[in-house]
């Protein structure tokens, strides 16, 4: 375990670029948005004002509009595509013009909890307060302008679970007419079977060719999307994250910013409630565009016990993940295998993540399910054990899949040693 531990410090200083972190180099060479504020909370047990370092870059690329990009291209690579010339932002370090889950709520106000130099976290934290605050008005002004409660995708790559079978057939109905010719990049680092197929690509650009074209402007971009999904698990990281920095307004002495924190959840709450389905006995997408509930069993489903949804619906995704638990051999998969559609090495079409498995992890203890977590636990450190520090692993065989060295991998291995 002590080896593990020092293993998991050596990847984070590996991937470490002073004042951001890689997910590995060569597939993923940039600072990535929920990477980042994943690996913050495994850099706290290292270094803490090296955490800190990694959220404060990280809003420094905040948008005036208040969204936090995807990606922020520090420094030029052209072994990653899409790049720059493809997003055109306009912005002077570029970045994408996408979001990603927002985890920062959660890890800004964790980081805070436990932090050893309380003055340090103070200030840190009284500088990211206003500025989370402010991504997560942006959320609800521009990805849930009817105000229903909970917001929308409008790309795949924003849920960060970029090829999940949830998004299947939303994407089919998105046009490709016009796309310009390009080259994947993924493919030279990466086995073309783990990865998602050149169908999928040429929707994930078009998109970005699309709104492109809209001048990257997030007042249009919801309403003139044609791929517009609202996801469970993306709106639970939303929810824990408002809430999360209610309580850190609390420490920090700002009322009004935790009152909106949770005035946020509750709505939220209340609306996620919406994604329950009865026959899966888990939660699931609503595809805006089509009107319809996605029929998909997807891990997107199970995440909301990190949001800490009311105890009966805890208690069925407690039962469900208990299921899957009987279908592989290491917990969780990203989606159900008795689905035909479940593909075991395909990035998000079945393997595990640790990060996944985390924040799982963390809803299940909160909630008081002490053997479920426990046993999420073992089963992530084993696939660190058996197969090292993988993107992802095939959940009945455990091969380690998609890039190796991986930050937020060891990251997680770090919490889960703790
Ligand atoms: C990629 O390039 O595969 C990333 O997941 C996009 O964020």
């Amino acid at each position: 375990r002590d080896d593990l531990y020092k293993r998991a410090a050596q990847i984070l200083d590996i991937n470490d670029r002073g004042h951001y972190t890689v997910p590995t180099s060569g597939l993923y060479p940039f600072q990535w948005n929920w990477d980042s504020c994943l690996v913050a909370i495994g850099q706290q047990h290292v270094d803490e004002a090296r955490a800190w370092t990694e959220l404060v870059t990280l809003f420094e690329h905040q948008w005036d509009d208040g969204m936090v990009p995807h990606i922020i291209f520090h420094k030029l690579d052209d072994g990653y595509f899409p790049g720059p010339e493809v997003w055109r932002t306009g912005r002077t370090v570029p970045t994408t013009g996408i979001t990603q889950p927002p985890v920062a709520g959660f890890a800004a106000n964790l980081l805070f909890e436990r932090a050893k130099d309380k003055d340090l976290a103070r200030e840190k934290a009284g500088h990211l307060l206003q500025r989370i605050d402010r991504w997560h008005e942006w959320f609800f002004r521009c990805r849930d302008p009817h105000g229903t409660g909970v917001v929308a995708l409008i790309h795949p790559w924003e849920s960060g679970r970029d090829n999940s079978i949830d998004w299947d057939a939303a994407l089919d109905a998105v046009p490709t007419e016009g796309l310009e010719p390009y080259q994947r990049r993924d493919l030279q680092h990466a086995h073309a079977d783990h990865r998602p197929t050149m169908a999928q690509y040429d929707r994930f650009i078009s998109l970005v060719q699309h709104f492109r074209s809209l001048d990257w402007n997030n007042e249009v971009l919801h309403e003139q999307s044609p791929f517009k999904v609202v996801d469970p698990g993306f709106n639970a990281i939303l929810i824990r994250s408002c809430n999360d920095l209610a309580s850190l307004a609390d420490a920090l002495g700002e009322p009004e910013v935790a009152e909106r924190n949770r005035a946020r959840a509750k709505a939220g709450l209340a609306a996620l409630d919406s994604l329950w389905d009865e026959r899966l006995q888990q939660y699931v997408c609503f595809d805006r565009v089509s009107g319809k509930a996605v029929d998909s069993a997807s891990v997107g489903g199970l995440l909301p016990v990190f949001a800490g949804v009311p105890t009966a619906r805890m208690e069925s995704l407690a039962k469900r993940i208990t299921t899957l638990g009987e279908q592989v051999n290491y917990l969780v998969p990203s989606h159900d295998p008795t689905d035909s559609r479940y593909d075991g090495k395909r990035y998000w079409r079945g393997p595990a993540w640790l990060i996944i498995n985390y924040m799982i992890a963390n809803g299940l203890d909160r909630a008081g399910h002490t053997e479920l977590f426990e046993k999420i636990r073992q089963a992530s450190l084993k696939l660190i054990d058996e197969s090292g520090f993988a993107e992802y692993y095939d959940p009945k065989s455990g091969e380690p899949l998609g890039g190796d060295t991986f930050t937020w991998t060891a990251a997680m291995v770090m919490e889960f040693l703790r």
